[in-house]
């Protein structure tokens, strides 16, 4: 893990542009910021999916289960669960079912799994850790019709390659009266988009920021972290938000752990994270070749996000 997390920050810091992976934001500080980012007033996204789980979960409901038997309930990055409860108890009205959440953090799953056996106690959960990637691998196919979950527009922070990757591994696990939900944030307009990444309070400064406290403190980093300022950017043409670290003056940042040191210039920028917008249009060209099909769309009251329901495309 820590040599990975040097490889990837010496690769990033050594590039030109340089740039630094946005899955390292969630260290105990970053995880804790990440709540508050979603209880901000400009952070539209966790409300807007909340509202179709607590308005819609009939209706996802059933367009995910199998008409008949039982199945599995898969959600990737399963986080605290407080979206999910609602179609878990929708679902628990009329189907035999097992919830099966994957987290790279054991300590949110404990946490959901203590918060579902107070809410649903007779719910079926089976709880597994470790990277989605690397967890969907193994998802062991049991017979089950599955229904997978992808909430939150995390694949928004996949590049579009990735993202491309991402849904052709899932293509491959899904059989084909599987289905998949993928909570994506709408494409829209800048006023809205570019404030959840530039909220008045500097939330997400603070998230951007940790990144650089975080190499300081486990790699040996010497960053003066008020030397650089937060600058995040949002292209509306593409839908794509992305957020820079730039820093104020000319430096130079030495990492111990890395043996190395890096220069910036005023004003040089670190990319650090994308969150990528989705249309229709966009998703298609994403599916590309799978056999991934639209099957519905299902948005908030006010058109901000989305969950999109796939299956695999009959031949
Ligand atoms: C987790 N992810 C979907 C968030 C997003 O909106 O891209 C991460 C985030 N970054 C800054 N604010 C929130």
């Amino acid at each position: 893990m820590i040599e990975q997390f040097k490889a990837d920050v010496a690769n990033g810091l050594s590039a030109t542009p340089k740039s630094l992976l946005s899955k390292y934001f969630y260290d105990e500080i970053g995880d804790k910021l990440f709540v508050q980012i979603m209880h901000m007033p400009e952070y539209y996204l966790t409300d807007a999916e909340m509202e179709i789980f607590e308005h819609q979960a009939d209706k996802l409901a059933t367009l995910l289960a199998p008409t008949t038997g039982t199945f599995d309930l898969i959600e990737l990055g399963a986080g605290d669960g407080t979206k999910t409860v609602h179609l878990l108890k929708e679902l628990q009205k009329h189907r035999e079912f097992c919830y099966k959440p994957i987290d790279i953090s054991s300590h949110a799953l404990a946490s959901l799994k203590d918060f579902l056996q107070s809410e649903l106690p007779d719910l079926k959960v089976e709880t597994q850790q470790g990277d989605y990637f690397e967890v969907l691998k193994g998802i062991a196919d049991n017979g089950n019709p599955k229904a997978i979950l992808f909430l939150g527009s995390n694949m928004g922070n996949m590049l579009d390659h990735n993202a491309k990757r991402f849904l052709s591994s899932l293509d491959n696990a899904m059989n084909a009266e599987d289905k998949l939900l993928l909570g994506l944030d709408l494409k829209k307009k800048r006023e809205v988009v570019l404030p959840a990444y530039n909220d008045a309070a500097g939330i997400t400064k603070a998230f951007n920021l940790n990144l650089l406290t975080r190499i300081n403190n486990e790699l040996g980093g010497n960053f003066d972290v008020d030397s650089f300022e937060h600058a995040p950017e949002y292209n509306e043409e593409e839908g794509v938000a992305k957020s820079y670290i730039r820093s104020k003056v000319d430096q130079e940042v030495r990492i111990d752990s890395l043996g190395e040191s890096y220069y910036f210039e005023k004003g040089e920028r670190i990319h650090m994270e994308i969150s990528r917008k989705y249309n229709e249009e966009i998703l298609n060209a994403i599916l590309g070749d799978t056999s991934l099909v639209l099957q519905e769309v299902i948005k908030d009251s006010k058109n901000l996000f989305a969950d999109f329901i796939l299956t695999k495309q009959s031949t």
